[in-house]
């Protein structure tokens, strides 16, 4: 993989291009409506053959956006030899790696991811797609990009949720890795972040994932483990979404990883201090879920529903302690209900 660090993303960019791209190549711009004048004009010194401007938001990562993209190279004359800069948050670095991957049988992509969410998990590990019938990422490839930049200048436009947001997938990062880590995580005062600091902590985050995603790019075994805290958080986005009072995915996440420490916890022997320490965290930064225990049944159908389970069994990954990872583990329904109500009432 890939990864440079800058607070000159421009520079780095026309570095990749030059020496990563054949002479005289087409280089295209990716960018949704948001990230165009929030973030493009960062890069928008390099010469580029056109700039490709999507419509924002998870309910735009479909395949009828991905042909819209797909018919842009084309008329703009792309070649194999072409290359598809993709800049945005996590919707715009999948369903772009997604068009490259496929268009011409694929052609060459860097990701210039421009949340904090992109920069620690989407933009990093070769997972491109879109959605299919309601279902998250349904339809994709792991296909690398050539590079990803991370230039976390872009994160001091960021607003406070979605740098919440980002963060929640670093804590995840954290538990899977080392106490030091989840110590400096935990303590962190997340509404005032150093951006020095944050800088270092953000390439440590990424560090740890790219380790995990070295060893099974193709999510096998190990890469499961990044699934920490998932398979909740994703029915508690569900549910919100269907609520229409939509909640970010790393908040969803956050709750999600009370979830799995605390079966973790009961289940595996995980330290009940480490657990006390991660939940007071959570909840003086993300809250705790709008749900009540009329939810729980709708919460654990959208849980079996997850596509990482199989046999019709929870396929969780918990933790036995900080950076003891216990894939494939299968809660009760029981344990699930009394994950909630801790979730709930601590
Ligand atoms: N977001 C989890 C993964 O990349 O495997």
């Amino acid at each position: 993989m890939n990864i440079r660090y800058t607070n000159h993303a421009a520079e780095e960019l026309m570095y990749i291009l030059q020496t990563g791209c054949a002479e005289g190549a087409k280089v295209f711009f990716l960018a949704d409506e948001h990230t165009q004048n929030l973030c493009l004009p960062r890069i928008g010194s390099i010469p580029a053959e056109r700039t490709i401007i999507i419509p924002a938001g998870d309910d735009h990562k479909t395949i009828a956006t991905v042909t819209r993209v797909w018919k842009a190279l084309q008329e703009g004359g792309a070649t194999r030899s072409s290359h598809l800069v993709c800049v945005g948050g996590g919707m715009v670095t999948d369903l772009g790696g997604f068009a490259a991957a496929t268009f011409k049988r694929g052609i060459g992509f860097t990701n210039v991811p421009t949340t904090l969410l992109a920069m620690v998990d989407a933009a990093v590990g070769g997972k491109t797609g879109v959605n299919l019938g309601g279902l998250k990422n349904e339809v994709g490839t792991f296909r690398d990009a050539e590079a990803v930049i991370i230039d976390t200048q872009f994160l001091a436009t960021l607003d406070e949720e979605n740098l919440r947001s980002g963060f929640a997938e670093m804590l995840k990062h954290s538990l899977l890795d080392s106490e030091a880590m989840w110590a400096q995580h935990v303590n962190l005062m997340l509404d005032e972040p150093d951006l020095a600091t944050l800088q270092e902590m953000v390439q440590q985050s990424i560090e740890v994932k790219s380790r995990i995603v070295s060893q099974d790019p193709t999510e096998r075994g190990l890469r499961k483990a990044l699934n920490l805290g998932h398979t909740a958080g994703h029915a508690f986005e569900t549910l919100a979404l269907r609520r229409e009072r939509p909640r970010l995915h790393g908040y969803c996440v956050a709750w999600g990883l009370v979830v799995s420490l605390y079966l973790s916890s009961t289940l595996l022997g995980f330290p009940t201090e480490r657990l006390r320490q991660t939940v007071s965290f959570v909840r003086r930064y993300y809250g705790v879920p709008d749900v009540t225990c009329k939810d729980y049944e709708t919460l654990y159908g959208l849980m079996l529903h997850d596509k990482k389970n199989a046999d019709g069994r929870l396929n969780m990954t918990l933790l036995q302690d900080i950076g003891h990872i216990a894939l494939n583990q299968h809660p009760s329904k029981e344990a699930i209900y009394e994950a909630f109500d801790f979730l709930r009432e601590g």
